[in-house]
């Protein structure tokens, strides 16, 4: 199947590490011009250097820390200057905390900035873009809503589901789609916090896990881009979850 992506320019949140990486690696293999943003310009520069040794076309890396609001409109605006052109938009980068009873209230803020503030801002700033080339994707990465406890990062990611629904509705008319792409357990830098050791991610899975594992970065991005595609064009407003049979209501 062609994937329409040659020729396509997609910016990648937190691309530096996990199911961003995997992304940004997957579209550029795809012939797409990526651009690549994080705080951690270096390894976001170790990964254009190898998407260039491959032939493909060199990605630019973009250092930006998305909790500052104004990192949104900086970033639009060196994307129109350097590439003028966007239909890609995955908006990767989040994390979260562990859950308790109650929350610091700046962690709650700092929460709702990065995991949802932050999409919806890089959203509505390169809507423009996105709509003048015909074919606008955006992908939010979210997370099943099964809290264990209260997680401020959860209910941000709730805010960001419903959000992405009405933007959807709103956008759809101009060829934009919007969907979500919700892991389970992914094998990432921050999912290796939680789960330093292999015994440790092991129980995880054989407890809560039907297919017994964690998944990989690559099997994330092998949804997210395909809802980036050209063949995706009919699919917009939901979310789809990838997480090997984890959550449990329908
Ligand atoms: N892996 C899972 O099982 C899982 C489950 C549910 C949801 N998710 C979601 O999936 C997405 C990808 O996560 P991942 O598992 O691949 O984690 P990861 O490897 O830790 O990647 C997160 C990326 O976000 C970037 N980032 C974090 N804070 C940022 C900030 N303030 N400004 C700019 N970039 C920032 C990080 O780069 P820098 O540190 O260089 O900025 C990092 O590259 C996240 O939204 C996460 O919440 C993942």
């Amino acid at each position: 199947m062609d994937l329409e992506l040659a020729g396509r320019c997609a910016l990648v949140t937190g691309a530096g590490t996990g199911i961003g990486r995997a992304t940004a690696r997957l579209l550029a293999a795809e012939g797409a011009q990526v651009v690549l943003v994080a705080r951690r310009l270096d390894a976001l520069e170790t990964l254009s250097a190898e998407i260039a040794a491959e032939g493909r076309p060199r990605p630019l890396s973009l250092a930006a820390d998305l909790t500052d609001p104004d990192a949104p409109e900086h970033l639009r605006d060196q994307v129109n200057d350097r590439l003028g052109r966007l239909d890609i938009l995955v908006n990767n980068a989040g994390g979260a905390e562990p859950a308790g009873a109650t929350l610091d209230e700046a962690l709650w803020r700092s929460q709702f900035e990065l995991n949802f503030h932050a999409k919806r801002r890089l959203a509505e700033e390169f809507l423009p873009l996105l709509a003048a080339g015909g074919q606008g994707r955006v992908v939010n990465l979210v997370g099943i809503l099964e809290p264990f406890g209260v997680s401020a990062a959860q209910a941000a990611v709730a805010a960001c589901i419903l959000w992405s629904k009405g933007f959807s509705r709103a956008v759809a008319d101009r060829q934009v789609t919007v969907n979500c792409v919700a892991p389970g357990r992914i094998d990432s830098e921050q999912v290796r916090a939680h789960f330093p050791t292999r015994a440790a991610q092991e129980e995880f899975a054989r407890q809560l896990i039907p297919a017994r594992r964690f998944g990989t970065p690559e099997e994330a991005a092998a949804l997210i881009v395909f809802l980036a595609s050209g063949p995706a064009r009919y699919i917009t407003g939901d979310t789809f979850t990838v997480d090997g049979g984890m959550h449990r209501s329908i």
